[in-house]
Order: C-alpha cells, then structure tokens, then sequence
C-alpha cells in the first residue's frame, strides 16, 4: 500500500509546525456496528435508538459502517491518507457489559488488534474512554445523574488502561460531556433521553468527579510517558450586541456550556455564576467535599471539539431547552451565510476565536482540536467519483483558523478530522455524512471523497496551499 500520489509543492504553502499531528476521528457506536458480538451488551443508544421516534428513520448502529469486521481495510485507508494519528473509541459495553466486575477478554481483543494494526501502520492510537455508550445496565441504576456512575467509569478506565496501556499514546476521558449530559438528560433528544433540568446538572457533576476519578485510574495504571486529555465542546457563543441584557446572555450560555466544564476540570471551582443561574433547579448539593479537587487532577491536553459558533441575545429559548434554566432570557440568533448539511452555520473565525481564548485562558496546557470537519449530502457519481467542494472549502478555512492561532500563540498540537468514514449521526442516524470517505451503507462499500484526497495532500505538504 502506497501513500496517495501527491503534488510537487510548486506552489507556497501555509505549513504546520514540525511534529504536528494530523488524524482523524470516529467513534465505537458511529462505526462499530457488530452490536451483540463477543459478548457486547447494549447502551443507552442501543436502547435510545429503538425507541420509536427518537432517531431519524429508525436507524440504529447495529451494524454502521461494519468497522467491527473490517478494521484492517479501515487501518490501510488511513495508512493510505497518511494521518500520523487515529482517534477512536472504545464502547464500555463490549469491554465491561454490564459497567461493573471483570473486563470480557474478546471485547479488548478487538481494541488489540485495532492497535497492533494502527501502530504497525505507524499511525498514533488515541484513545476515548467515553463517546456516550453507557452500558445500559448503569442507565437503568440512575446513570449519570448518580455519583455512582463516575465510580464506575474509573474502574472501567482501570481495567482499559491495563490492558491497552502499552499500546495506546494518547488516553481521552470523556468525549464532549456537554452534550451527553446536557441532551442526554436535558432535553432529552440524545440517550437515555431524559428530560430534566436538575438531572443535566447532576450528570455535568458527575462527568467532572468520573474524569478526576478516571484520570487517577489511568496514571496508576499507564507506563510513562502517556498522555491523557479530556475532550470538550466549548460553545463559542457571541453576544448580538453590546446591550446590558444581550452581554448577560452570553455570559450564561458560557457559564452552562464551558465553565461548567473548564472550572471545575482547570481550576477545582464551580461557577458561581451558574449556581445563581440554576438557584431554582437545584441547590448542588450533589457537590461533596473533596469533588472538585478530584476533579482538577492534572491533565496533559485539551482536546476541542468545534463546528459552529452561536449568537445570543437577550429573549426566550425553545423548550424543552438543553440548557438547564439557566438560559431564562436568553434567544439564539438565526446566523446569515452559509450552512452545512446539518443546518449549523459555517465560521472559521469561531475556532480561532476559541483556540486564543484557551491560550490566554488556561496558558501552558497544549490544545488539540480533536474534532473538526462539516456533513454535506454526498453522493457517487456514475464515475465512482464522489464531489465534495464545500467539504473541502470548509476544511481548508478551518485549518487556516488553526494556523492563524498557532501563529498568534496559541499551542495547538493537532487537528483530527471529523470524521474519517460516513457514520451513525446519533439522532439523525445515516442521514448525515461528515466523512471523507463515503460510504454505501448497502454493500459497505469505501469511497474517498475528493476530500480525503485533498486531506493526504495537505498532510504530505505539511500544510495548506496558500
Ligand atoms: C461531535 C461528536 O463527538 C460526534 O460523535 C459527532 O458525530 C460530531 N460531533 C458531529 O455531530
């Protein structure tokens, strides 16, 4: 297998910094398919996903991009895009089915070989511990809005990190717990699909105190030198104009949907701002003594997540809102310009925005934007050829975003694509496609998109073409 043909750099490129880590993404549940393989028990998306109505078409990730079974074409196809990295995810359930007790030994083999095969490939495995699939068996005693939950997720990382631990680079708590707490509790449109405001909190809460835990479990556990990172979803969120009420927005969206996160995980404090804001939720009682120090255990990266930024102005959201109340008189503003398939605005300026806030933010921890990339409708031409100019267009604004905040100071140490295959898009279930390689969900079928082509050709020249 040879790495894509690439072009002579006749022309001037915006190069990365030496040693810049260029991969992609997926996820268990998005890509794994084989869902009651080798002892697999289900998640809450196993159980969400059969829920009549909660997932477009009644999709679910039974079988998804088959990658259970095809792991080997898979590893050749990054090989063959040359990402330095690949950032996967290992589903709790099929290592630990029932969230407690011995880990089942044909689960991990799986995550051995996908290792054996990446590192023989010469591409970094990174690791997420946590991309939404709760064993259903812990949904059913409470799930994440019970402390018990994050006690169980640190034996879990224990168990993983054991097994896999000489062979995994880079570990990842958690994966975007905003949006497993928030929509999975909140407003219900992600598993288990709860509806309660104080519940959200409690989950946020607890996804803090699981990753301190966690992050204790993993370097008990790790060989040096490992490095471990936790991965957000920071909202970029503006105010719609210098007005008293429209700034007050802003400041609670940002309090609800990053320092919920950043303060507990970067500063051992909570928000006092946002226990304000939610005084008629909850008292946060839930909060112990001793939390907030585990949860700030030392971490050795940031990874973020970003697609779009927001608007707020002062006003009423849509209910049932994810927000946990604390978005009382707060609206989202409709952006103008363009959009991707998922209907979220297209802005690069937002990520370079996000990137300098963390430098001045939370100076001296590296940053790794661990998902980036944008769904449009794709489709094989009679050629075989799929067409993706505005995947490409959005890609190539993006990672010039990076640059420019690299160049600015920010320590930005990679950049993973989202995603490399056409995969399970949670409630929108196949209807979406955010991968460079297309898939024929039919025949399992791979295609590169022109965007794969066009991502090689970056990662070979080290850069972007000016
Ligand atoms: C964030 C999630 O981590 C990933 O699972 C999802 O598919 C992408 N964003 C796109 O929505």
């Amino acid at each position: 297998m040879t790495v894509l043909e690439t072009r002579p750099d006749t022309t001037a490129t915006l190069r990365f910094p030496a040693g810049f880590r260029w991969g992609t993404a997926t996820a268990a549940y998005q890509i794994e398919g084989a869902a009651a393989e080798d002892g697999r028990t289900p998640s809450i998306w196993d159980t969400f996903s059969r829920t009549p109505g909660k997932v477009r078409n009644g999709d679910t990730g039974d079988i998804a991009a088959d990658h259970y079974h095809r792991l080997s074409e898979d590893v050749a196809l990054m090989r063959r895009l040359g990402v330095t990295d690949y950032r996967f995810s290992i589903a709790w359930p099929r290592v630990q089915p029932t969230g407690r007790g011995p880990a089942v030994q044909k689960g991990l083999d799986f995550y051995r070989r996908l290792t054996d095969e990446l590192r023989e490939a010469g591409i970094r495995p990174v690791a997420t511990l946590y991309h939404w699939d709760l064993p259903q068996e812990l949904e059913d005693a409470g799930g994440w809005p019970q402390r018990e939950t994050a006690y169980r997720f640190a034996e879990y990382a224990g168990i993983a990190a054991e097994a896999l631990g000489d062979r995994v680079a880079t570990w990842t708590t958690l994966n975007e717990p905003w949006c497993a707490a928030f929509l999975g509790y909140g407003n219900g449109v992600h598993a288990p699909g709860r509806t309660s405001a104080v519940d959200a909190l409690r989950a946020a809460h607890h996804f803090n105190l699981g990753h301190g835990l966690a992050v204790q479990a993993l370097r008990a556990a790790l060989p040096e030198p490992s490095e471990v990172s936790l991965t957000l979803n920071l909202h970029v969120v503006r105010a719609h104009s210098d007005a008293p009420e429209d700034v007050d927005a802003a400041r609670r969206i940002d309090a609800v949907g990053n320092r919920v996160f950043l303060d507990p995980v970067f500063h051992g404090r909570l928000p006092q701002d946002l226990v304000a804001d939610t005084a008629g939720v909850t008292d946060w009682s839930f909060v112990q003594d001793g939390d907030l120090r585990t949860a700030s255990a030392p971490v050795d990266s940031l990874g973020i997540n970003y697609y779009s930024p927001a608007e707020v102005a002062a006003g009423s959201s849509e209910s049932p809102s994810p927000w946990a109340g604390a978005e009382r008189h707060v609206r989202f503003v409709d952006l103008p310009g363009p959009r991707t398939a998922m209907d979220w605005p297209v802005d690069a300026n937002g990520l370079h925005e996000l990137l300098v806030r963390l430098r001045d933010e939370l100076p001296g921890v590296p940053l790794v934007v661990t998902e980036n990339g944008a769904a449009y409708d794709d489709y094989a031409d009679p050629s075989g050829q799929v067409k993706d100019p505005e995947r490409v267009a959005y890609l190539h604004a993006h990672l010039a975003a990076v640059r420019r905040a690299i160049e600015d100071g920010a320590d930005v140490r990679g950049y993973f694509l989202w995603s490399l295959l056409d995969n399970f898009e949670w409630a929108y279930g196949y209807s979406k496609r955010f991968g460079i390689v297309h898939v024929d969900f039919a025949t399992q079928r791979r295609t590169l998109k022109d965007s794969a082509r066009w991502y090689a050709d970056v990662i070979a020249r080290g850069g972007l073409t000016a």
